[in-house]
């Protein structure tokens, strides 16, 4: 696995997702420092919370755009959405149920996968939106 511990995901270009891409970053950042720091755990399910949140909206909004522009690549999209938010959703139930607290591992693959949805998925949606925007302007 390669470290994209400080790496920035790449720009789609539209300046509200590539904001909303930076705190999902900085919500993973957060965890994994929060899971470092040891003790306590409650922080660190806090941040994951938050994370969850953040996500599910972010999610949801960019699939609104998707729709609204009637995106050809919506079901594709949508199916790694919903495959990150079964992940990351895992992970808390496995917390809940007082199994386990996830691993700093857990935590950059998490990350890994999301830099790559936003390095391909994300900037081709972009791209896609930049088109259609050169051919209405
Ligand atoms: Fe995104
Ligand atoms: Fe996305």
């Amino acid at each position: 696995m390669h470290d994209t511990l400080h790496s920035t995901p790449l720009k789609t270009g539209d300046k509200t997702i590539d904001a909303e891409h930076d705190l999902q970053m900085q919500l993973l950042s957060s965890l994994s420092q929060s899971l470092a720091n040891g003790g306590d755990f409650s922080p660190t399910r806090y941040v994951l919370e938050q994370f969850i949140e953040f996500s599910d909206m972010h999610f949801l909004s960019e699939q609104l755009v998707m729709r609204l522009h009637a995106y050809p690549g919506y079901e594709a999209h949508l199916e790694e959405h919903t495959r990150l938010m079964k992940k990351v959703r895992d992970i808390r139930e496995s917390i809940v149920c007082g199994e386990k607290t996830p691993s700093l591992q857990l935590i950059q693959e998490l990350r890994d996968w999301l830099i790559n949805h936003i390095a391909t998925k994300d900037v081709a949606f972009g791209e896609f939106l930049r088109k259609k925007e050169g051919l209405t302007s």
